[in-house]
């Protein structure tokens, strides 16, 4: 099977694990994230078929989806052997996809090759701009979140424990709780850039909401 073929295998992989997802993983944001780790190979060295398995891969096995993610690693790990990457390729490509997310970089961060430097800001990228903002409302109406009280200040420097663990957690405090940290968390040159600009408009988004908010005090 050659590299195309093993991509497109993987891009099926992950369609048919992602498709009936509602928790803001859906295929789109699959899709965008690949997309983004295609622009920023293009300035970065990295090994292609990695980096793209990995993105298509990062949210197959999250725990917050699967109730046993150690099986589904497992099967994605003999998933990849079946279609001939190599075992030092799918164990890479496992290490990226266990250890890309927020949570797990805050207190002492994995080290990620150029690979899963790569796909981390691609995730990232997409949690933040217009789209990041959508799917932190999306998420938060799916869990109940209240929308925002003034009263619940943000809690800013959360360690892995206390972040996982958030109780009252509103919508708007997940802004400062996250996604305005992103940008300086970024890994290559142009992630940094691509954020900049998405970066600010959150900070407009949150100025409008609060003048609107505070109208009826
Ligand atoms: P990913 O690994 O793709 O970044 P997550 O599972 O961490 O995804 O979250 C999915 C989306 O929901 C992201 O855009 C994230 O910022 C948002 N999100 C996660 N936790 C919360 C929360 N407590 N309140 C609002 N949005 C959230
Ligand atoms: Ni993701």
């Amino acid at each position: 099977m050659n590299e195309e073929k093993q991509i497109s295998a993987i891009k099926q992989y992950s369609y048919d694990k992602m498709k009936n997802d509602s928790t803001g993983h859906n295929f789109d944001h699959i899709q965008r994230v690949v997309a983004t780790a295609e622009q920023i190979l293009q300035t970065e060295p990295a090994d292609k078929l990695v980096t793209l398995a990995a993105a298509y891969l990062h949210d197959v096995a999250d725990d917050k989806l699967v109730q046993d993610p150690q099986k589904l690693e497992q099967e994605i790990h003999s998933f990849l052997l079946d279609i001939n990457l190599s075992k030092k390729q799918a164990d890479e490509i496992l290490y990226i996809t266990h250890n890309l997310s927020f949570s797990k970089s805050l207190n002492s961060p994995p080290k990620l090759s150029l690979s899963g430097q790569i796909v981390q800001d691609a995730d990232r990228l997409d949690a933040i701009g217009a789209i990041g903002i959508t799917r932190a409302i999306y998420y938060g109406g799916k869990h109940s979140e209240t929308i925002y009280d003034p009263e619940i200040p943000p809690r800013k420097n959360l360690n892995k424990s206390e972040y996982r663990n958030l109780k009252n957690e509103t919508i708007i405090n997940h802004f400062y709780e996250k996604l305005l940290k992103l940008t300086e968390m970024m890994n290559t040159t142009t992630a940094k850039k691509i954020a900049q600009a998405r970066h600010q408009y959150m900070l407009d988004f949150l100025t409008e909401f609060k003048s609107e908010w505070n109208i009826k005090k």
